[in-house]
């Protein structure tokens, strides 16, 4: 589903951010990825979601090329992965039900599918009960659960998730966890960028260390040695 074949991100003459990097994540995957400030995991999202282009190597998504991905196609691979980062960027004059509802009025889909997935959604990440809320009468741990809701509203195949945890306390970083596995377990790939080695440690899944912009080693059900 996701493929990355000898990928290198040269910022400029003197920052590589990634090289020479391959992988490959199966559909239905929940993969972590860790390793150390500036060793290159947020260049890697964004090249998947064309925010920054590979300088050499193939990004493919599906038998999608996202490396050759048009301006105008943009959108549309955006909609087709969902992705969360760990600076919320909720609407403060919009409740949560209106956040998650201006996700797909921006595009441009019709008030009868609007009503019918943001409860959906919502329901999913357990904010049922405050929909009407706005963002500044949610805990952290909430707000970041709206923008998870958010993200599902195009029904994703893949979701991306830079640091997702980063601004949270243990007991909401396990429930955001457990939302992304969860959402995982329907069948949606995962990929999970995290400096957290209690969350990797207890997901017991695959994770990818990278080094200096280099896969230093890819474990099934590994463990955080950093
Ligand atoms: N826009 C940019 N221009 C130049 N260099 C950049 C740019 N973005 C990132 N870099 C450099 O590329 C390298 C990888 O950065 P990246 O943001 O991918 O790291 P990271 O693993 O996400 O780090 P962190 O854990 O701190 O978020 C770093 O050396 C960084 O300084
Ligand atoms: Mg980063």
């Amino acid at each position: 589903m996701i493929s990355l074949e000898s990928v290198s991100k040269k910022y400029n003459r003197k920052s590589v951010a990634l090289e020479d990097v391959s992988l490959f994540i199966e559909p239905g995957e929940m993969v972590s990825i860790v390793g150390q400030s500036g060793s290159g995991k947020t260049t890697l999202v964004k090249l998947l979601i064309a925010e920054e282009r590979a300088s050499s190597g193939r990004v493919k998504i599906g038998d999608w090329d996202i490396t050759r991905v048009s301006r105008r196609d943009v959108p549309l691979l955006r909609r087709q992965i969902g992705v969360i980062f760990q600076d919320f960027k909720l609407l403060a004059k919009k409740t949560v039900y209106e956040n998650v509802a201006f996700a797909l009025q921006v595009a441009g889909e019709s008030p009868f599918r609007i009503r019918e997935v943001v409860p959906e959604v919502i329901e999913i990440v357990g904010l049922q009960d405050k929909m009407s809320r706005y963002p500044h009468q949610l805990s952290g741990g909430e707000q970041q659960r709206v923008v998870i809701a958010r993200s599902l509203v195009h029904r994703p195949k893949i979701i991306v998730a830079d640091e997702p945890t980063g601004n949270l306390d243990a007991i909401n970083t396990q429930e955001i966890i457990d939302i992304l596995s969860k959402i995982n377990d329907f069948g949606t790939t995962i990929l999970l960028v995290t400096h957290n080695k209690d969350v990797v440690n207890h997901l017991r899944k695959r994770v990818i260390t990278i080094h200096g912009g280099q896969i230093v080693s890819d474990q099934q059900s590994g463990k955080y040695r950093l």
